[in-house]
């Protein structure tokens, strides 16, 4: 396994459209791939991650919300606090396609690996079906709610080249981009 680079916005590859994963191309090399990106995304930290924030232009994502697990004896942390420990659910998706999704809409602050430090409130869809293929590629339905409906759209948006401030209006794109600019500038 290995930690691959994210890319940053403005990159250009942040903007391709992904192509399918193909039918011969459920192999080792797949399963590499994927493993590499958990592990990227753990490191950075995040709960999500498309194939091609890591250059890589393929309909597949990672996602693991990282809950806190309630069944699980609280831990004191440094500052004294108690809070549950973290419940590991990594999931894979493969080609997946968002069908039917909600009337109703919630908001979350979102934010990505790819512009660091910057958080917005972006409005979704609240509920989704998901279709999708596994790692062995056969093909599963599930109805998503909750973080996860709003984490798989904003992975699924990154496979069609949008990334979560595109949501945004322009004015508050170009404060998000600026904010961006002026932080790398100070790093
Ligand atoms: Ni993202």
């Amino acid at each position: 396994m290995a930690i691959r680079e994210i890319l940053e916005v403005p990159d250009p590859r942040l903007k391709i459209v992904s192509s399918p994963v193909e039918a011969d191309e459920f192999n080792d090399e797949l399963k590499t791939l994927v493993e590499d990106m958990f592990e990227t995304m753990y490191a950075a930290p995040g709960i999500g991650l498309a194939a091609i924030q890591v250059g890589v232009p393929k309909r597949l994502l990672v996602i693991d919300l990282q809950q806190p697990d309630e069944d699980a004896e609280p831990e004191t942390d440094e500052d004294g606090v108690e809070r549950y420990p973290t419940k590991n659910d990594p999931r894979v998706f493969v080609n997946p396609e968002i069908l039917n999704p909600a009337d109703e809409l919630s908001t979350y602050q979102e934010g990505c690996l790819s512009i660091p430090e910057i958080f917005a409130d972006i409005d979704r869809p609240a509920t989704c079906t998901v279709r999708y293929q596994d790692l062995d590629g056969n093909t599963h339905e599930e109805q998503l709610e909750g973080l996860m409906a709003t984490c798989i759209q904003h992975e699924m948006d990154h496979l069609e080249g949008i990334v979560f401030i595109d949501h945004l209006s322009r004015l508050k794109r170009n404060m998000a981009l600026k904010k961006l600019k002026k932080m790398r500038a100070a790093a």
